[in-house]
């Protein structure tokens, strides 16, 4: 299936066209192919040993063709497990087609998994559960009285992160209510993230507050820490106590309040994803500022990330003609996303920890009652990269860039993850990325 059956050199174009045993035909610039040869990679860092931009005209394709096994070339009618190149500077390479097909760059978009929306509906995806929920025991083992003991449980923590990339949230349950434990599993991911709020943060109700959270107010849902130049992509609350009447959590699909707006309104949609909005925040006597679009999107036009917060947000400074189209989309996407039937509430108890996508899902939560009991959330953050990379590490990679064979560096898809959910796998709500690509946005990594 993955032996080659006819190599094509367009030398006008430069380009290799190769075509698989299965019908499959994938085209190779030979600058791209000299580029990521892996004979230019280094084994053990697998860093680029070569500079290959400079190689201007040398980087030209004078010939290619199918080879065996031994790499000898084939007579016509015969599969074949090589792709030999042969460059006008006398450099040959002899490209495994294995290989060729692992990095056919112009088919890998079509295997990107795709975030499954959802709103109110999530409820229905796990039966006897409100969030997608996997019990401690199942994520977590713990070598008897030693904290050094503390690691992941293979298939149950890879579980979890799957249901993180995927929808956004994951609920970890029973987990034991010992102050600090928060940062122990965000440290089971990478490194827990330290903001002005300390390397974890205490949602308790306080007598003077630093941020509206540590009151008992209603909290509508929001991202956080939009106001930093890269707000931390993943959220961890540990659930400590939860005696007081009220306080139910809420969470709500960012992206499928943008895809709700996109359908209702493509210019309040296309404004949200060109318009920087402000973000400030209170730190000292000084203040950290930052501005993002509402809805950001990758190159190819798919959501990426939300940033959505009514507390933080700063004074819009635009052009007189745009101001009110901003306010108009900005309503409207609040509006959307305080329609009950995107809204999931949930109740946390106490050993509860959620964990959120803090660039996709918002969160908030009811108003509580502190004269009725304690209710103490524990938090802490992790940077979207570090989860990335964890997933790599565990042999889930959606789409990433990952080592690959013979040493050389270049872009990967995989297929399945082998993760199927019990009895059904099921598709998104929407489909994300139809249209409406946003102009002003700047390209983010995909999760
Ligand atoms: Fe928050």
């Amino acid at each position: 299936m993955r032996t080659l059956t006819q190599v094509l050199l367009h030398e006008q174009k430069g380009i290799v066209e190769v075509s698989w045993q299965d019908g499959t035909r994938g085209l190779f610039h030979g600058a791209w192919l000299r580029d990521n040869c892996p004979v230019y990679f280094d084994n053990s860092t697998g860093q680029r040993t070569k500079n290959t931009l400079q190689l201007g005209p040398e980087a030209y394709v004078l010939s290619a063709c199918a080879a065996g096994p031994a790499k000898g070339q084939l007579s016509s009618g015969v599969s074949a497990e090589f792709l030999q190149v042969t460059w006008k500077d006398g450099f040959s390479h002899a490209f495994p087609s294995a290989w060729l097909r692992q990095h056919c760059y112009e088919t890998r978009q079509h295997h990107q998994v795709n975030p499954r929306m959802w709103g109110r509906d999530l409820v229905s995806y796990f039966p006897g559960y409100v969030l997608p929920t996997l019990p401690y025991s199942d994520v977590v083992k713990v070598a008897a009285g030693s904290d050094a003991g503390w690691q992941t449980s293979a298939q149950g923590f890879v579980q979890w992160m799957v249901h993180l990339r995927d929808y956004g949230v994951a609920l970890i349950e029973d987990v034991p209510t010992t102050p600090g434990t928060v940062m122990k599993m965000a440290d089971l991911i990478a490194y827990h993230r330290k903001t002005h709020y300390g390397n974890s943060f205490q949602v308790v109700s306080a007598r003077k507050p630093e941020h509206l959270a540590y009151t008992p107010v209603e909290l509508e849902v929001h991202t956080d820490l939009n106001y930093r130049e890269s707000s931390p992509g993943i959220q961890l609350l540990h659930c400590l106590a939860a005696d007081a009447a009220g306080g139910e959590s809420t969470f709500v699909d960012g992206f499928w309040v943008a895809e709700t707006l996109r359908r209702e309104s493509a210019e309040d949609y296309r404004t949200l994803c060109e318009v920087p909005i402000p973000f400030l925040v209170k730190d000292g006597e000084g203040f950290h500022y930052h501005k993002i679009p509402t809805i950001c999107l990758d190159d190819a036009g798919r959501l990426v990330e939300i940033h959505f917060n009514e507390r933080t947000r700063g004074p819009l400074e635009l052009p007189a003609a745009v101001m009110g189209r901003v306010y108009r989309a900005l309503a409207h996407f609040q509006a959307i996303a305080c329609r009950p039937e995107l809204c999931v509430e949930v109740k946390m108890k106490a050993g509860d920890m959620v964990a959120f996508n803090n660039r996709r899902i918002l969160h908030g939560r009811k108003a509580f009652d502190p004269r009725t009991g304690m209710r103490h959330l524990e938090g802490t953050y992790v940077d979207m990269d570090e989860f990335l990379t964890c997933l790599r590490k565990h042999g889930v990679t959606p789409l990433s860039i990952v080592r690959a064979q013979e040493g050389s560096w270049a872009r990967v898809v995989e297929g399945t993850d082998g993760l199927e959910e019990k009895g059904k796998r099921r598709e998104p709500l929407g489909m994300v990325g139809m249209g409406g690509k946003g102009k002003g946005s700047a390209p983010r990594s995909s999760l």
